[in-house]
């Protein structure tokens, strides 16, 4: 039997939820899509929430409610989901890749810094890996920041929710994210005016006037999955935090995701590792041998697709980086196996 990298976790509550929402006999966006919204917004101190169809929806209505335009540029990270690639070429604007910092692997303020030029409409940061990154110094450079929390629901920092500090922020209910939906996304705001606008853009049906909007909607059946998946964060958590205790007692400072800083609190989305001697590649086919799922954190930094871009730490990590199974389904014997693959290859480092 392989361990997977990850497996959904869902219970009756989930099951029970669907079912009522099917008896309703109202399955579009109606009153479970509001109260995912609005408890999510609570969740990470947002005034409004606003579900669409996807995190890449999500982005793509966040950079247009921030009036990002055709030939302007958006700063983003290539250690990324090329989601945030796709919705930057959504609005016809131009991508510009950051390196990233070695600290928390996330975006690096200093290259944020260098790549800022006067065509600079809106930056794009996020915490991959569950991880939060160093968000409030590119905050400070005064472009507006979109913060995506897609990876990183429930993670801190100074005690206070990542998705707080963008100007918009972000998340996404992709299947196998801390809140596995299947699909969907979130839009997060304080700004009354842009929150208006995200609600009339998601939607084109039965309007006053005629502007280019698009179909967006969540709908009552998946709000219904993310809210139970929400209720159950901290059961989620919990296991997840049992399971890298576990880890951690072999692998030690191998760990660099979560790194442990108590002011900037992963929610233990991936446990991320390296090893001295061996490649990523290397890794995930011992990992193959032994029966157990290990992935690269992410499957090509977006830089990579094109010719001239060099990012000197995203290119290291990614040779190195796997991620290892970590999530709440897990069982004690799946838990135990990759223990003991790490006990194999880590414990003499
Ligand atoms: C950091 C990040 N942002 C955005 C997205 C896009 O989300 P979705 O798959 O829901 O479109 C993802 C990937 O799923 C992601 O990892």
């Amino acid at each position: 039997m392989i361990v997977p990298h990850y497996r959904p976790s869902f219970s009756i509550r989930e099951i029970t939820a669907v079912r009522d929402v099917i008896d309703s006999g109202h399955i579009a966006q109606g009153k479970r899509v509001a109260e995912l919204e609005f408890a999510l917004a609570e969740f990470i101190e947002k005034k409004f929430g606003i579900a669409v169809s996807s995190g890449t929806s999500a982005l793509t209505l966040a950079l247009k409610a921030l009036k990002v335009l055709p030939g302007d540029e958006v700063i983003i990270p290539a250690y990324t989901c090329t989601a945030l690639w796709h919705a930057v070429k959504a609005v016809d604007a131009i991508p510009v890749f950051a390196d990233i910092e070695l600290k928390y692997w996330n975006l690096d303020p200093g290259d944020v810094k260098r790549k800022m030029t006067t065509k600079t409409k809106a930056v794009i940061f996020p915490h991959m890996f569950g991880q939060p990154g160093k968000i409030l110094d590119v905050i400070d450079f005064g472009v507006p920041v979109i913060e995506d929390i897609a990876q990183s629901i429930g993670a801190q920092i100074n005690d206070q929710p990542a998705g707080r500090f963008g100007s918009v922020s972000i998340g996404s209910f992709y299947a196998t994210k801390v809140i596995g939906a299947g699909e969907g996304g979130i839009i997060f705001t304080n700004d009354k005016t842009l929150e208006n606008y995200l609600r009339d853009v998601r939607e084109y049906d039965e309007k006053e006037t005629l502007f280019p909007r698009v179909n967006a909607k969540m709908n009552d059946i998946t709000a219904s999955i993310a809210l139970e998946q929400l209720r159950r964060l901290p059961e989620f958590t919990a296991r997840r935090k049992q399971i890298f205790k576990q880890y951690e007692s072999v692998l030690k400072d191998r760990v660099l995701i979560p790194v442990r800083d108590s002011g900037f609190q992963s929610n233990l989305y991936r446990c991320i590792v390296s090893h001295p001697e061996k490649t990523a590649e290397e890794l995930i086919q011992l990992g193959k041998e032994n029966g157990i799922t290990l992935r690269k954190p992410v499957y090509k930094p977006i830089h990579m697709y094109f010719k001239g871009n060099n990012l000197k730490n995203t290119e290291s990590a990614w040779k190195k980086q796997v991620s290892l199974p970590i999530f709440p389904d897990m069982t004690d014997f799946e838990v135990n196996r990759v223990n003991n693959f790490l006990k194999q290859h880590f414990s003499q480092l």
